[in-house]
């Protein structure tokens, strides 16, 4: 399946269920708290802390996108089979509509059904106390209903979402895993459930900063990230996301001589 056609499935699925298609905001966000872009839920903050009304916006508690986005966190990590600086974040968002059962069902329908791939295991927040959120039973519970029972706990580093910036919304993750065409398991989806705001950074959150608390989101919802690349690439059955349509014509132009890390930093860039 081509990429283009993994953008055009992906968002006809969501709206055939009801969600708003809202276009890739610029890779230079209305957000000041950060300098790029780097998630799709970056430009519907203000629809999860009560700012803006997404039904007056876009008719809908719902939206998906298909997000340009840049992260610098894993720089140093582009050149392997899987990161990249810049990708599209394919996102479904729920702003005080649905929530768990029906993201994690839309998420694993989209996977199994629409795309037609076996899910290897997915994982969990296992809580932690310090900062009152408890463990994620309840996505377990849904997982487990729909067939899915290799489920993994994880702590905060992995499956706890946010803020980005300065300060926003946060909350507890359940992530999608997929094998390439290597037999690795890729981590493609990540399902957040915005449950809190936090009036801090990430850093002072997982410090557990003084003064500084979750506390309760204006409008609860659900944020969900995909990365394009990754998915192409187990859908593609491929052993990297450079091999992938989205990147295998421009490293068919670089010097064979080239070593392959190069190549695939440059076809990034
Ligand atoms: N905000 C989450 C992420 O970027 C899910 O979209 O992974």
């Amino acid at each position: 399946m081509q990429s283009t056609d993994i953008r055009t499935r992906f968002l006809n699925f969501f709206k055939e269920r009801a969600h708003a298609v809202v276009p890739s905001s610029s890779l230079i966000p209305s957000d000041p708290s950060v300098l790029l872009t780097t998630a799709g839920m970056q430009q519907f903050k203000p629809y999860f802390t009560g700012e803006a009304d997404a039904i007056r916006d876009f008719g809908s508690r719902s939206a998906a996108s298909v997000q340009k986005s840049f992260r610098t966190s894993d720089i140093d990590e582009v050149g392997d089979e899987r990161h990249l600086t810049f990708f599209e974040m394919l996102g479904n968002f729920s702003f005080g509509g649905y929530f768990k059962r029906e993201a994690i069902t839309f998420a694993y329908e989209f996977i199994t059904r629409e795309m037609g791939l076996p899910i290897s295991y997915v994982t969990i927040f296992k809580g932690r106390e310090d900062i009152g959120v408890p463990r994620d039973t309840e996505s377990e519970q849904i997982w487990n209903s729909l067939g899915v029972t290799d489920v993994r706990e994880e702590g905060i580093a992995d499956v706890f979402w946010g803020p980005t910036g300065s300060a926003g919304p946060c909350g507890p993750t359940t992530e999608i895993y997929c094998q390439n065409a290597a037999g690795q398991d890729i981590e493609v989806w990540n399902v957040v459930f915005n449950q809190f705001f936090y009036a801090g950074t990430r850093e002072e959150l997982l410090a557990g900063a003084t003064g500084k608390k979750l506390e309760p989101l204006a409008t609860p919802g659900v944020d969900t990230g995909m990365g394009l690349e990754r998915l192409a690439m187990v859908a593609q059955k491929t052993r990297t996301i450079f091999e992938t349509d989205l990147f295998a014509s421009t490293i068919a132009l670089l010097p064979s001589t080239m070593p392959e890390r190069d190549k695939r930093i440059i076809a990034d860039h």
